[in-house]
């Protein structure tokens, strides 16, 4: 058997490669290997800087670029930067393997490979490819079936960052969906929350804080717990409508919340005869929130667009994608997005490989204006912002008309691909 046999090749069209790398005999070796091997592979521009790529591919298409690992340390925004050719793949290459241990691969096109491998592994792993632009919907999820067969939905806002608007959205959503007749019981789980602050609930409403009490006792009673959950929720009222609030603990309480204490929590909610569950949560990748992102049946992952460039945040979207739901619905909503940004949407899907649902635009007086007199913005029905709140609600629960939404989901065109 002969491993280099290559099966039903006739064209003589071949890959092109762009090498970046510091040391012209690296360079000379791979070019030296491909010219006198097959023709699968040509190495078409060598250079030493990133500089000298970039203005290579201004005039220029190249399939397979081999970049030092170093050099990508001269621009932090190369992945973005190069994102904007026509390149079917990147190959990282690190001199020292502890930087093979410590490069994050960012993107399902971007590969790692160590720097003194025998050509036939440089071979394969420029022949392996994952189409870009195929694979954006790997995190957001949407399940038809789940939808049907789900009566109680429990719908989880969730970001990896601070202060992108989480809670805003869960409790407007939340809001929304009772100015539609739900009944809606809105949970606030942050670790600091202030879901009560933004409904003016008095001060000292022990929310979460007696429930955590007694599970930490260790009782098993569910209808005791049941009771202990009833007497900790309180209502607020909506345009004359009722949306029930149960608000967090102390955060004491709240840190404490182990993985199977969230759970039970969850489970008693359910049993509680309520339409739907909002949660609002907080940053931290505890127990407390890997518990309720398995236990979400709708999962909202809040970004805003300065965060979606930071890759750092990429490690709980692998967290949530490893609880497997695959009957989960999972979308992504882009807060605050202001058009000066300048940033495409596109650019950011196809970073995150996640297609977003919805885009909330930047309204800082009209939010915290009437944030800052305790007013929710559901009791004004003619802001126009409440449309893009309807529009996240009625991915929830698709009961809004047209005219009540935003366009498409605040996803205007130009600023989507
Ligand atoms: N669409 C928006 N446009 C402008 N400002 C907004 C928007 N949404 C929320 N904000 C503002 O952003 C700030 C943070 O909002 P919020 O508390 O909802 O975020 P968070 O992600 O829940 O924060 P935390 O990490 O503290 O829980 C608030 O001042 C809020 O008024
Ligand atoms: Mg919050």
């Amino acid at each position: 058997m002969d491993a280099d046999f290559i099966p039903g090749r006739h064209s003589s069209e071949s890959l092109t490669v762009a090498i970046i790398d510091q040391d012209p005999s690296y360079r000379a070796d791979i070019n030296r290997y491909y010219e006198h091997s097959d023709d699968l592979v040509s190495v078409i521009f060598q250079g030493e800087t990133l500089t000298d790529l970039y203005e290579y591919l201004g005039s220029n298409t190249v399939d397979i670029l081999l970049i030092n690992v170093e050099a990508t340390k001269a621009d932090p925004a190369w992945y973005r930067n190069l994102l904007t050719y026509d390149t079917q793949k990147i190959i990282l290459v690190a001199e020292q393997l502890h930087i093979v241990q410590e490069t994050e691969l960012i993107h399902e096109n971007v590969d790692l490979i160590y720097k003194y491998t025998p050509m036939g592994t440089y071979t394969q792993k420029m022949l392996s490819f994952t189409p870009i632009g195929q694979d954006k919907d790997i995190f957001t999820s949407v399940n038809a079936a789940a939808k049907e067969h789900t009566d109680k939905k429990i719908s989880l806002f969730y970001s990896p960052k601070g202060g992108v608007g989480t809670t805003t959205i869960a409790v407007n959503t939340a809001a929304q969906l009772t100015l539609k007749d739900k009944d809606v019981l809105l949970v606030d789980f942050a670790l600091f929350g202030h879901v009560s602050v933004a409904f003016n609930l008095p001060q000292g409403t022990k929310g979460l804080s007696d429930v955590v009490t007694y599970l930490e006792q260790g009782r098993q009673d569910d209808e005791e717990l049941d009771e202990v959950l009833r007497q900790s929720i309180e209502t607020v009222s909506l345009q004359g409508k009722k949306l029930s609030v149960l608000s967090a603990g102390s955060p004491l309480k709240m840190a404490a919340l182990s993985l199977d204490h969230t759970d039970r929590i969850m489970e008693a909610l359910q049993r509680l005869d309520y339409d739907m569950i909002v949660v609002d949560s907080s940053t931290d990748l505890s127990e407390r929130n890997i518990s309720l992102m398995s236990n979400a049946t709708d999962l909202f992952f809040v970004l805003t667009t300065d965060v979606a460039a930071n890759w750092s945040m990429l490690s709980s979207v692998d967290i949530i994608r490893k609880l497997h739901r695959p009957l989960q619905n999972r979308y992504l909503i882009i807060n605050a997005y202001h058009d000066s940004i300048g940033f495409p949407i596109s650019e950011m899907e196809s970073m995150l490989s996640m297609k977003v649902s919805a885009v909330i635009p930047h309204k800082y007086e009209q939010v915290q204006g009437y944030a800052n007199r305790g007013i929710v913005m559901a009791e004004k029905p003619a802001l126009k912002i409440n449309k893009h709140y309807r529009s996240i609600a009625n991915l929830i629960e698709p009961m809004f008309e047209k005219k009540e939404v935003a366009k498409r989901n605040g996803l205007r065109k130009g600023v989507l691909a």
